[in-house]
């Protein structure tokens, strides 16, 4: 394992997973991971991240200088190196010229760290402080034109740092350098594979539930898909998976998931319709709060008499992931106050509302793995790639897709448009391109004109969206023909609606989902 000690970089969650792509297991830990700690779990090498602060600041996030003598190879990023060097005694100071993007890296020793990395390569630089004296015993590895102090090591004690972004894809040369570190530098040996993980995961549900029962809430989605399919992989007919059907779901999927659950994996659902119980109180509810307030609401409700009846259950599985459990990431620290800001938001969706009085132990065994590595392993498990690949569908479903106050009536109009959509955005080869491609139903009557005949009928908005977690995104640029496939076929096909347009949005300022 390869502990990575977050000082508040954007940057240490995308460090962890290209650790993971070497095929070696790194975890976040924040900055202020007691030593002790640190030895419990016994890395075999520690990352220092990047972060916002200047180590000469007052209130700079400091790690513990025991650190240095525990004997594990360490690797400074950034920020991480410039606290090796302030700690061991070398200088840091605001840099003569601030370096931000690529810059061409000359190495000055070509061995351990820059082994197979070509000289002159690009490297992402992103710092206004330099390393202005190195400690004592610390060897040049690596200098650019403005950055004299690129990388360093102390070899004997195993002691490296550079200044550039090895992490970011930018970085030419830097996935050859983490190989370097992790295999040669740290000794690690490529063991976290995919099948590595589906067995030592079975083996752990297996030990962690025993013949108990353990209720599964399945919403078509990778990760709680991959999770029933682990699951009865482990614990066979003790798994129950659940489906609740809001009515908000697209045309046709709820019947085809419980289908291909039912009769392709063997994995039986039970399927509970509440359709009726949510449109009832949802009834004249315009506000978009208010709206999810009360979808949030009734699901838990759903849920707590279906597993009832189903029940009884001892174990409720939830398919938590990797970011959804980093505590550590963007614990910065106001250098004039001392105070903690900007902890990073991260909203939970799965069953992620459910109240404390629905007492259930938890399964989580998805809770060490990245979305990609999610997808690996359901794939791996044979999930189809129409689950592996499905884009993120909210859990309100098409709910916060009609704009205002829901009918039946418009969520079965938008439904008819958002199928046609599917259709043509799959016909295109496209589906793929985009994080998100759906339509939003506007509270919005305009006037057309079909044949000889006057009509006024709904606009509808289309949102395609690229993105890569959700938390920004921009505006695809669709094919204008794509695009006009779709307008032609819902005017055409679905009475009701008699105009389509385009959302050119990016996020921020405008979210993904409308409402
Ligand atoms: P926004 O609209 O905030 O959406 O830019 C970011 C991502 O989150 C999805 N989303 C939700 N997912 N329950 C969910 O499970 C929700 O209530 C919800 N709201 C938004 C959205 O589709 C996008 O992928």
């Amino acid at each position: 394992m390869v502990a990575i000690l977050d000082f508040g970089s954007q940057y240490s969650e995308l460090i962890a997973r290209r650790i993971r792509e070497t095929k070696v297991y790194s975890e976040v830990l924040s900055y202020q991971t007691p030593i002790a700690e640190i030895r419990r779990l016994a890395p075999k090498g520690i990352i220092l991240s990047g972060g916002p602060n200047s180590v000469y600041e007052a209130y700079a996030p400091q790690c513990d200088p025991a650190l240095w003598e525990l004997g594990i190879p360490i690797l400074g990023v950034c920020y991480g190196m410039q606290l090796m060097v302030q700690q061991l005694g070398g200088v840091v100071e605001r840099a003569e010229r601030a370096e931000y993007g690529k810059a061409s890296l000359f190495i000055n020793d070509p061995t351990d760290l820059f082994t197979n990395v070509e000289d002159g390569t690009t490297m992402w630089m992103s710092h206004a402080d330099s390393v202005l004296r190195m400690p004592e015993g610390f060897e040049l590895l690596a200098h650019t034109e403005n950055t004299p102090c690129a990388a360093i090591a102390h070899h004997t004690r195993h002691l490296y740092g550079v200044q550039f972004h090895p992490e970011v894809v930018h970085s030419r040369g830097g996935m050859a350098l983490l190989r370097n570190f992790v295999y040669h530098i740290c000794g690690c040996e490529p063991e976290w594979t995919t099948a590595a993980f589906i067995e030592e995961a079975i083996r752990e549900v297996r030990a962690r539930v025993g013949d108990k029962r353990v209720l599964l809430a399945l919403s078509g989605g990778v990760d709680s898909s991959t999770l029933a399919f682990l699951l009865h992989r482990a614990i066979g007919d003790n798994l129950t998976c659940m489906f609740i059907d809001q009515g908000f779901m697209r045309k046709n999927e709820p019947e085809r998931l419980v289908k291909l659950f039912k009769e392709q994996f063997h994995i039986p659902v039970a399927y509970v319709d509440a359709a009726e119980r949510f449109i009832v109180r949802l009834e004249g509810v315009s506000d978009p709060e208010q709206k999810r307030k009360i979808i949030g609401d009734e699901f838990i409700r759903v849920f707590e008499s279906e597993s009832q009846r189903l029940g009884p259950f001892d174990y409720l599985a939830q398919g938590t992931l990797y970011p959804d459990i980093i505590e550590s990431a963007g614990e910065n620290i106001d250098p004039k106050t001392g105070e903690r800001v900007a902890v990073k938001i991260k909203s939970h969706h799965n069953v992620g509302g459910l109240p404390e009085n629905l007492r259930f132990k938890l399964v989580e065994p998805l809770k060490r793995l990245f979305k990609d590595e999610v997808r690996q392993v359901g794939r791996a498990l044979g999930l189809p790639e129409e689950i592996v690949q499905r884009q993120p569908f909210p859990g309100p479903g098409l709910a916060i897709r009609v704009l205002g106050e829901i009918t039946k009536d418009k969520v079965d109009l938008l439904r008819e448009a958002d199928f046609i959509l599917r259709q043509e955005v799959n016909r295109s080869g496209r589906y793929n391109d985009y994080w998100q491609s759906f339509a939003v139903l506007l509270p919005v009557k305009t006037v057309g004109v079909m044949g000889d005949r006057r009509t006024y009928a709904y606009a509808l908005a289309l949102r395609f969206v690229t993105s890569e977690d959700g938390m920004t995104a921009d505006w695809a640029r669709v094919p204008y023909d794509l695009l006009e496939q779709i307008s032609n076929r819902i005017v055409n096909e679905v009475p009701g609606i008699n105009r389509v347009v385009l959302d050119i949005t990016s996020k921020p300022p405008g979210t993904i989902e409308w409402e």
